[in-house]
């Protein structure tokens, strides 16, 4: 390993995967994450109060776990990478005061990382993908189309002006009586359905980049609601692949517009919606036929990890962005352009 390129510890908690890895330029040597899912899913949805708690104890074990499967001593580690913003408060909070910790108590640079941009980085990991491109980010908690002409930054080109695409899968599994997360349960549901139910596609008028999921998430609540009033069966594998194909249909032709508009020939998917099969292959196939190549990260970095929160530290420090003071700050509703401290 090249001693000129720093070894990064990163630490990502902005919501309810508590996770840590050790990276080196877009290798990732270690990558741990210890996931709140179970303890969430009986409330049907993320807690932030018991989030940050269970963070606050997650941490020094998940950190040490990283560490050691890297084989890499603490002190030999060049800067310490941390997530702060967009998320919760709280969990955001858990993971910063750690970083500040670790980063003070062993003199180690400190970088905060945009968790969206880390979202985007994620495809850099183990690809040789390199800017422009145009990206399509659909997480729980934002979906924006972005041009991105260069590493770190992204101008958004059309995003969502209600619910974010996750969010709205999320919704829409709670009304089909499905567990937390619902994005992979409607995934898995949706393969025994038929999409043969015509739901609004989130579309605006006069806005043609940019979406509206709350309009159809109330569709799919309507739909069940009148049928259970009228008590008929509820056809829950229909529901689901229908209303996946809503998203997934508006996702696609918005971001191929997007792509042509940019004039761009690579597009890009990042983020927890992105592990979706269908959403993949709906894009896989629109983009061959009109012309441009496909990249998303592998499933296990779709998610929230740290990996890419250490990889996209790394072309931080590569522009020679400034380290984070230690009065670092967390902040909840970080956009995804967003790169000051
Ligand atoms: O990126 P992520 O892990 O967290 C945020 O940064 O927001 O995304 C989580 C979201 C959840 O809403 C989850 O339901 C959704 O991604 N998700 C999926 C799938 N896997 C996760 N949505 C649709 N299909 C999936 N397979």
């Amino acid at each position: 390993m090249r001693s000129d390129i720093p070894l990064i510890l990163a630490i990502e908690s902005s919501c309810d995967e508590t996770a840590a890895a050790v990276t080196w330029q877009r290798k990732v040597l270690s990558n741990v994450v210890a996931s709140q899912i179970d303890i969430h899913r009986r409330f049907g949805g993320v807690v932030p109060e018991i989030a940050s708690r269970n963070h606050t104890l997650a941490l020094p074990q998940t950190v040490w776990q990283a560490l050691m499967e890297a084989d890499v001593p603490f002190s030999e580690i060049d800067a310490v990478a941390v997530t702060y913003g967009a998320g919760l408060q709280g969990a955001l909070l858990s993971g910063v005061s750690y970083a500040k910790a670790m980063a003070y108590a062993a003199k180690k640079k400190l970088y905060a990382v945009n968790h969206l941009q880390g979202h985007i980085a994620a495809n850099y990991i183990d690809c040789d993908l390199r800017p422009p491109y145009l990206c399509l980010v659909v997480s729980g908690g934002n979906t924006a189309i972005c041009d991105v002409p260069d590493y770190l930054k992204a101008n958004i080109m059309g995003e969502t002006v209600d619910d974010a695409a996750g969010e709205a899968f999320d919704k829409v599994a709670r009304v089909l009586g499905l567990p937390y997360p619902g994005g992979p349960e409607i995934e898995k549901i949706a393969k025994q359905g038929q999409a043969a139910i015509a739901f609004p596609k989130a579309n605006l008028k006069d806005r043609p980049l940019d979406f509206s999921f709350s309009g159809l998430k109330t569709a799919v609540i309507n739909y069940v609601h009148g049928r259970r009033q009228k008590n008929e069966d509820i056809p829950v594998t229909d529901i689901a692949a229908s209303f996946q194909k809503a998203v997934a249909d508006v996702l696609t032709e918005h971001t191929i517009k997007a792509a042509r508009r940019a004039k761009r020939d690579k597009i890009v998917i990042a983020g927890g919606v992105g592990a979706n099969g269908y959403l993949r292959e709906t894009l896989e196939y629109a983009a061959k036929r009109e012309g441009f190549r496909l990249f998303y990260p592998p499933l296990k970095y779709c998610g929230d990890n740290a990996a890419m929160i250490g990889v996209c530290c790394y072309y931080m420090m590569e522009k020679g962005m400034e380290s984070a003071p230690l009065s670092l700050e967390s902040r909840p509703s970080l956009k995804i352009n967003d790169l000051l401290y």
